[in-house]
């Protein structure tokens, strides 16, 4: 099962999802909302993006990774050698791991920027974390990656990428809630829209900041929307949820593991495993389907290339 909280294993399956563990480890979830429950079928791919979360780039503990200066730079070597490249890819939030002094934090993103500078994807999409943005309100990161709110577009997929971490109050705030009212109403109902955000908008687990302040109010504007899911970062940790018909995807990290939601006293990094290096870590590639509720998530733990 991989590292899937039994219960969320249960309620996929009841929603008529598969998990599929593979030989390499990798867990290949394929969802089929809509479809008869248990009922599995690859996807026609069309579209391929990769989500890459919280490389927290600055951070040097050696004991939660003795690999922190290397562990970024094998996941993009590794996404180099895929055969067929994805789309795009999007680091979902904590590029850098914060630090009070603007000039280190500044020097912390340009050195990522470089990093990342080195996939052969040229379609890198960047959006802040809290460890990122939320001393400046954002302020460096714009300097160095751009806006941390923002639309595109893939195929028929439209992305919306929203800003939940340069608010030092875990929130949108009401401008950008009006800027995801008025993107949101571009949209057919039917449209298929996958929305980015760093922190989870549902309540997961808020006496860690595992919540949005004012999530409930992005998830209002969404609820209209027949085919929307929310990938995000923040966590550490595979999460699946369900909010009404949204689907809230979070992802590994790149560096270091968190508990399951109120599993320890505090929310504390969790310590490298040397029987199992990188354990915990790693990101996923994201191939919405052709019909119109599905999506197939492919977790892909990091390895030597
Ligand atoms: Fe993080």
């Amino acid at each position: 099962m991989y590292e899937m909280d039994r219960r969320d294993f249960i309620k996929l399956i009841g929603m008529g999802g598969a998990v599929i563990v593979m030989e390499t480890g990798i867990t290949e979830i394929v969802m089929e909302m809509g479809s008869s429950a248990g009922a599995a079928t690859m996807p026609q791919e069309t579209l391929t993006f990769i989500q890459l979360s919280d490389t927290h780039w600055g951070f040097n503990d050696p004991k939660i990774n003795p690999d922190f200066a290397g562990t970024l730079k094998k996941a993009i070597a590794q996404i180099n050698s895929m055969k067929s490249q994805p789309d795009f890819i999007i680091f979902s939030g904590d590029v850098t791991h914060s630090t009070d002094d603007p000039k280190e934090r500044r020097r912390r993103m340009a050195e990522a920027r470089d990093i990342i500078a080195g996939l052969n994807l040229k379609n890198v999409k960047m959006m802040p974390g809290e460890h990122d943005a939320g001393l400046d309100n954002g302020e460096a990161f714009q300097e160095c990656f751009g806006k941390t709110h923002y639309t595109f577009k893939y195929k028929d997929v439209n992305f919306i990428v929203v800003d939940n971490a340069s608010d030092s109050t875990s929130s949108i705030g009401d401008t950008q809630l009006e800027w995801l009212s008025a993107e949101m109403g571009k949209l057919e109902k039917e449209s298929k829209i996958v929305i980015f955000t760093h922190r989870p908008l549902f309540e997961l687990y808020p006496q860690w900041d595992w919540w949005t302040r004012d999530g409930a109010k992005a998830i209002d504007i969404l609820m209209p929307y027949k085919n929307v899911a929310v990938f995000y970062g923040h966590i550490h940790q595979e999460h699946h949820h369900m909010t009404g018909h949204i689907w809230h995807h979070a992802a590994k990290g790149m560096l270091f593991p968190l508990p399951a939601p109120g599993s320890l006293p505090k929310r504390v990094q969790l310590p490298w495993d040397s029987a199992h290096p990188y354990r915990g870590v790693g990101y996923r590639s994201v191939v919405p389907k052709t019909d119109e509720y599905g999506y197939t998530l492919t977790e892909i733990p990091i390895a030597e290339v």
